[in-house]
């Protein structure tokens, strides 16, 4: 990685991304039922290819249907091939249709040829995490309510990432650009290309680590003054293409006002510490959180105030 990081500049403020979530049925689950023949005819299509029959268990019919949506919708065109196999999730690689926001002009993925490719993420709603995923979302004030049963769980932890993701790119924080979010299932900008993978923190030599450090302790910082902590923020979770470093896995995200958030801030802060100590910088958690939770400066410029 030879190349400069470059800080994105904030845009205006964070509103409130609250919103009424009807998680209970879902189009795509109603699609699911109604098991028309056009839905039935995609069902079988896509079941005979590769890359589904590699990821079944991922692909139950409601998901299934959500695809179906969202290729009806515009959002997708194509699926390619899996990008990454989790405990909770799989994201693929696919083509993305015409309803799909282009990326911001001039950004690297603007670049013609790749413009159409986005990242699926498709959450399991036979999650083994379900449990720890309701902790996550019990105490977040935009998710009161939520009924305690997985599917339930799972959706509101989807639009959940779609929100944090809306969320931080207005605080000025590069993540992938959400697209769409449909049931189970969320379709992002692609970070990199299918050809040329963006590649994890933790998977490169970070030749530039303190401006590498500088940039992470401000998008942190940018976060948490935008009322997010991201609750999982380590090398794994932060991927860099074109010398640009990008902060994904946003579904776990909570507010500031979560029970747990000085726990999951403290965590985050001593697992980036922990990864940039390594590569020879002298930080630590104690003081990565003293900066990111610094208070804003009075725009008025009265000390007093
Ligand atoms: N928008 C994206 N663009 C490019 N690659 C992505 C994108 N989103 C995710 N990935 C790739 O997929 C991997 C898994 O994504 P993510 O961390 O969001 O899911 P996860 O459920 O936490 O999976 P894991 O348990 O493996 O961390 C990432 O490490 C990254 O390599
Ligand atoms: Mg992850």
């Amino acid at each position: 990685m030879s190349e400069e990081f470059v800080l994105l500049e904030p845009e205006d403020q964070p509103g409130d991304e609250w919103e009424e979530l009807d998680v209970s049925d879902t189009e795509a689950d109603r699609i699911a039922r109604r098991q028309d023949r056009e839905f039935s005819e995609f069902r079988e299509r896509v079941k005979n290819t590769e890359q589904f029959k590699l990821q079944e268990s991922v692909f139950d019919d409601a998901t299934l249907a959500a695809v179906y949506k969202l290729v009806q919708d515009g959002y997708v065109d194509a699926f390619g091939g899996p990008v990454s196999t989790g405990k909770e999730a799989s994201v693929f690689e696919a083509l993305g249709g015409e309803a799909g926001e282009r990326p911001e002009p001039g950004s690297a993925a603007a670049n013609e040829e790749y413009a159409r490719e986005v990242a699926v993420k498709v959450y399991r709603i036979n999650s083994s995490n379900f449990r720890q995923m309701r902790e996550y979302l019990e105490g977040d004030p935009r998710f009161e309510g939520i009924a305690n049963d997985k599917k339930a769980v799972v959706l509101a932890w989807t639009k959940k990432e779609f929100a944090n993701l809306n969320r931080a790119r207005k605080a000025g924080v590069r993540v992938p650009e959400p697209i769409a979010v449909q049931r189970n299932v969320l379709v992002m900008e692609l970070v990199g290309h299918a050809d040329d993978r963006a590649r994890r923190l933790s998977e490169v030599d970070v030749e530039n680590p303190e401006t590498a450090y500088e940039v992470v302790r401000e998008y942190m910082r940018r976060l948490y003054r935008a009322g997010l902590i991201h609750g999982d923020l380590s090398e794994y979770n932060m991927i860099i293409h074109d010398g640009e470093l990008v902060v994904i896995d946003m579904g776990q995200a909570v507010t500031v006002h979560h029970p747990n958030a000085g726990d999951f801030l403290a965590r985050d802060c001593e697992n980036v510490a922990a990864f940039f100590t390594r590569q020879g910088i002298d930080v630590d958690g104690d003081d990565l959180r003293a900066y990111v939770t610094e208070p804003e400066p009075d725009p008025s410029g009265d000390p007093d105030a």
